[in-house]
């Protein structure tokens, strides 16, 4: 008698993971997370009261994946809650409102709590960040603009995407980006592929761009306290000028931030 062999389940296809989001309250974490999953969007706030978790199933490739989401509450007060939840992360959304300058500013802080809470479990490189813009449907209360948090993003080896959950701009390529990321993520062993982290650039280099950026003054610009001396003065300005430029930079922003290092220098001179 012929018997038919039992058909075995093919583990490499399927995968189960973990993500989560971050980002102050009431930057849009929630509602990017239902346009995604259930393709509306709910003008009223409703804040996320500690966690709310969800399982959506997605096809990369010849695989299927399971994703079990994490969506964190912003708000300070839910903290204890929120704290539990960070190990054994895949993904992170970092999200932040482009009207809102202090959401942006706010990311670094999401980044310090998450490395806190992992304790020696905090390899960021085996974990995918995407960085979302999100509010981007907001035109006229922008703030913060593209230039300035693709830097910060790309710095880092982050992905970064211009979002709006009101309008849907941006969420599925978003996703597709993330849960592909993750994908390869997994099949290179649990490292981040190089060239995703790799962008040509520095964190320091982009951190100091920023910095230049959104300086009040031109102590601020050149990183040095008011009323430095000349050699403090010129010590920075050599720093920056060996920093920025624009034949060892390539950092969007660098050439800009440069030439108002050089401007400041003359002026002052
Ligand atoms: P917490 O759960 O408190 O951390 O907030 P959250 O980040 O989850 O924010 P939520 O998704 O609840 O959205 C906050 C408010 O922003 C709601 O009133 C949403 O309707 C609104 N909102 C979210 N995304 C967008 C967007 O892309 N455009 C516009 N115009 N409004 C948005
Ligand atoms: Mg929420």
């Amino acid at each position: 008698m012929e018997t038919n062999p039992p058909k075995r389940r093919d583990n490499k296809k399927s995968l189960r993971v973990k993500v989560i989001s971050l980002g102050n309250a009431e930057v849009g974490k929630s509602c990017i997370i239902k346009r995604y999953c259930e393709k509306r969007f709910v003008p009223k706030y409703l804040a996320t009261i500690g966690i709310d978790y969800g399982v959506t199933k997605v096809q990369v490739r010849d695989r299927e994946i399971k994703v079990n989401i994490f969506d964190m509450a912003g708000h300070p007060f839910f903290y204890e809650v929120r704290n539990e939840f960070y190990k054994d992360s895949q993904g992170v959304l970092l999200v932040y409102d482009v009207g809102l300058r202090e959401s942006f500013d706010a990311l670094d802080s999401w980044l310090g709590e998450m490395k806190q809470e992992m304790g020696s479990q905090a390899n960021m490189d085996s974990i995918v960040f995407v960085v979302c813009a999100n509010k981007v449907d907001l035109t006229k209360r922008r703030v913060v603009d593209e230039g300035e948090g693709r830097l910060w993003a790309e710095s880092r080896g982050f992905h970064y995407f211009e979002t709006s959950a009101q309008s849907g701009e941006g969420i599925n390529e978003m996703f597709q980006a993330f849960f592909s990321s993750i994908t390869d993520m997994c099949e290179n062993g649990g490292k981040r592929p190089v060239s995703e982290v790799s962008v040509g650039f520095t964190k320091e280099q982009a951190d100091t761009i920023r910095r230049i950026r959104n300086s009040k003054d031109s102590w601020d610009m050149l990183g040095v306290k008011p009323g430095a001396t000349r050699e403090e003065v010129n010590k920075a300005y050599r720093k920056l000028a060996v920093l920025l430029h624009p034949d060892k930079c390539v950092a969007p922003g660098s050439e800009d931030a440069f030439k108002a290092v050089v401007l400041i220098l003359c002026v002052s001179t």
